[in-house]
């Protein structure tokens, strides 16, 4: 197949074209990949059968593991879910249009190849505009999982889209870097009380601030869960780099320590060896290639940078990575979890020596 990549530019009416186009391909029962301010998107009509399995055979995806369906109106929630309980209102005033996404009871016009067999659906009203744009061109019900292929990290960037699916779908456009980096946070309104399926921009916190009582997905906070994750895409190890990652948590000037110690072993045992550090401790670091992902005082800046740095490692060639830990009261949950699934959660304590 050959995939038409488009770069917008500044010019109003060459947009509006472009994003017609695209949303005439989606019509059509075609896929093609956009901007959201999460990560970028692969889109295709949520209400067609048939446009489900095109997304699922461009990422390799299994056919269990549902997908988003993305809206550009509050109204059109309707049409998609049988019963909209009061805190899905609450949620889309407080959170909408933006990194969020509620799982609902299905409606009926929604087919199973979207939601993977499930009696619920996921909804989120993205708030790029180039992704609500997109979204009304297609006629309103886009499906759209992040636009790596299944495994990969999920892209921040048109070049890591082109990387990914290249060949394998209609078209790509380009509308430059995303804002978050990380995907949108799932909340489960199926159940009492809410939880939180996949951690993200959007914080516990600030859920629990919104409704009162919130959890968290048992199954998403240990490794050792035996448990299924209730978002059935938690269950695969996402996001991994093709080198080993170790996370190394402790006091910072024995982190530092630890790390530099490790990657020199590794060094001399022959492996390509990468560390990923905060600005703050970066200056202090000695190996093949180090890596800042932004500043402890932003976290934001870290989360933006995480996958693009995984994805570096991978075309460097880098075998071996250690990486500090980024705990913290805002997004530091959601990259946690990204970078515990990347490490395959090998964590190391740095010895307080
Ligand atoms: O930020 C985002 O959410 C991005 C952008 C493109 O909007 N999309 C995204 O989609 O991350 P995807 O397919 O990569 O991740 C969707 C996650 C998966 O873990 C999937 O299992 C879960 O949502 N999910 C979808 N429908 C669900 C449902 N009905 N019940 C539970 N989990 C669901
Ligand atoms: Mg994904």
């Amino acid at each position: 197949m050959n995939t038409k990549v488009v770069i917008l530019k500044q010019d109003k009416k060459e947009t509006e074209q472009i994003l017609q186009e695209a949303g005439e391909i989606i019509k059509s029962g075609g896929v093609v990949a956009f901007p959201t301010e999460t990560v970028y998107g692969l889109g295709a009509h949520a209400l067609k059968a048939d446009s489900a399995k095109k997304i699922y055979a461009a990422k390799d995806r299994p056919s269990d593991n549902p997908l988003i369906i993305h809206i550009s109106q509050f109204e059109d929630i309707y049409s998609i879910t049988s019963n909209l309980p009061e805190a899905a209102v609450q949620i889309a005033k407080a959170f909408w249009p933006g990194p969020l996404t509620m799982i609902l009871p299905k409606g009926k016009s929604v087919p199973y190849e979207t939601t993977g067999g499930l009696d619920t659906v996921a909804v989120r009203l993205p708030e790029h505009p180039i992704a609500r744009k997109l979204i009304e061109h297609s006629g309103g019900f886009v499906a759209a999982p992040s636009a790596n292929r299944s495994g990969r990290p999920s892209p921040t960037l048109a070049q890591y889209v082109i990387e990914d699916m290249q060949g394998r779908i209609d078209m790509i456009i380009d509308g430059g870097e995303v804002g978050i980096g990380i995907e949108s946070t799932i909340i489960d309104l199926t159940i009492s009380p809410p939880q939180i399926l996949r951690p993200g921009a959007i914080t516990l916190q600030m859920l629990r601030n919104l409704l009162g009582e919130v959890e968290v997905d048992s199954a998403i906070l240990s490794e050792n869960s035996t448990k299924a994750p209730r978002a059935p895409g938690m269950k695969y190890r996402h996001y991994a780099p093709k080198g080993e990652l170790v996370i190394v948590t402790g006091k910072t000037e024995f982190v530092i320590k630890h790390i530099n110690h490790k990657a020199e072993k590794a060094q001399k045992a022959g492996e390509k060896t990468g560390i990923i550090g905060s600005f703050e401790n970066i200056k202090q670091y000695r190996c093949d290639v180090v890596k800042c992902i932004g500043s402890r005082e932003d976290e934001e800046s870290i989360a933006k940078n995480l996958y693009r740095i995984l994805r570096e490692f991978d075309t460097e060639g880098i075998t071996q990575i250690y990486s500090e830990s980024f705990e913290g009261d805002g997004m530091g949950d959601a990259i946690m979890n990204r970078l515990l699934k990347a490490a395959g959660h090998r964590i190391e304590k740095a010895a307080e020596v």
